[in-house]
């Protein structure tokens, strides 16, 4: 398996460097590289996805990505985040799988508000155009209802069609196409409503398919109600080609360079690679199950504990090693 390493900035390569120690201990034949994006290319570069580092995206078999941001790139100029929204789009990774907790979020992620038409007008108007086609809206409709097939059921579609059009086509296509999912209890739900129930208990949601910016906030929304931006992992997954796997959470630049930051979302976007790129779910339950041990034994600061980013990552080699027997 090719896969192209993206450690981006800020906690992005202090993560990563723990889910490359694992990768590298796993019994997995990998040829691993890694490329500059996002700030830190721009630094390099003049650009946050440079040419090469796309190029070798698009010929790996999964992109295993860290963060990209920080306030050294918020003053002009190119943004760290453009290359991250760029890379998404060339690769069509159309739907951004978020687990969090018994709930699995399916967000569009290559549409809507991040990519519609955009620009100032002559008096000083700014605007970002949130649209979306049919085709759009069903694919990823579709990746939520067979996940939802697969699980446990039930499907809830996030939209906000009282106030806006695209959310109107939203939830005629989702209800269109789930004619074909008699097997699928699908709820539509306001994304105002929906973000006070899942603040509550998360057993009575199986998944749940929104738009890319209403995924984006009720994505972290999530991760915060079931422990913290720490933990919270995501596959990126389009119909070919590599998918991206990385954390929900940005480059913390609060954080950054102190040993604080949580690898537990990194590795378990690892593991989400192990199961969706290298079809190797048993190594993937091994290394989700080992996060969760050293979750309880040593955990990281925003986990209540004081372990640094090294020795949760040395506590999970030594786990995954009696599990797997490495
Ligand atoms: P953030 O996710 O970076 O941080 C939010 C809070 O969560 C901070 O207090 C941070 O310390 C904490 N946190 C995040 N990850 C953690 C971890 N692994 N362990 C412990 N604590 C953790 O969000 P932000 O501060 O709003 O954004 C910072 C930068 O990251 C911005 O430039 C933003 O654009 C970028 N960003 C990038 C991505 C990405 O590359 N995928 C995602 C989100 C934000
Ligand atoms: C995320 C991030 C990105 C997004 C930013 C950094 C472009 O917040 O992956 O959730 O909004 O998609
Ligand atoms: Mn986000």
């Amino acid at each position: 398996m090719r896969i192209v390493c993206l450690p981006g900035d800020g906690i992005g390569p202090e993560v990563m460097e723990q889910a490359v120690r694992v990768l590298e201990a796993l019994p997995v034949e990998v040829e691993l590289a890694s490329y500059p994006f996002g700030g830190n290319a721009i630094d390099e570069t003049g650009e946050p996805l440079p040419a090469e580092t796309l190029d070798a995206c698009r010929e790996a078999d999964a992109v295993l990505l860290g963060a990209v941001g920080g306030p050294k790139w918020d003053r002009g100029g190119p943004r760290p985040e453009a290359g991250l929204l760029g890379l998404r789009k060339a690769l069509d990774v159309y739907a951004n799988l978020r687990p969090a907790g018994p709930v699995l979020i399916v967000r569009e992620l290559v549409g809507g508000l991040y990519f519609g038409a955009r620009g100032t007008r002559d008096d000083g108007t700014v605007f970002d155009t949130c649209e979306y086609t049919p085709a759009q809206v069903e694919r990823v409709a579709r990746r939520g209802l067979e996940l939802a097939r697969a699980r446990r059921g039930s499907l809830v579609s996030v939209d906000k069609a009282n106030v806006l059009d695209t959310s109107r086509l939203w939830r005629r296509v989702v209800t269109e196409l789930s004619a074909d999912y008699p097997d699928v209890e699908l709820r539509h739900a306001l994304v105002d409503s929906f973000a006070m129930e899942l603040v509550g208990p998360l057993e009575r949601f199986d998944v749940v398919v929104t738009e890319n910016m209403f995924g984006d906030i009720l994505s972290d929304l999530a991760a915060a109600v079931t422990g913290g931006l720490g933990l919270a992992a995501s596959a990126s997954l389009g119909d070919s080609g590599p998918g991206i796997f990385e954390p929900v959470h940005g480059s913390a630049p609060d954080i950054a360079g102190t040993g604080k930051a949580n690898p537990a979302a990194m590795l378990r976007s690892l593991a989400l690679l192990l199961e969706h790129a290298a079809g190797r779910s048993d190594l993937a339950a091994a290394l989700a199950a080992a996060v969760d041990e050293v979750l309880v034994s040593q955990p990281t600061p925003d986990q209540g504990g004081s372990a640094t980013t090294d020795e949760f990552g040395d506590a999970v080699l030594e786990t995954l090693v009696q599990q797997v027997a490495l």
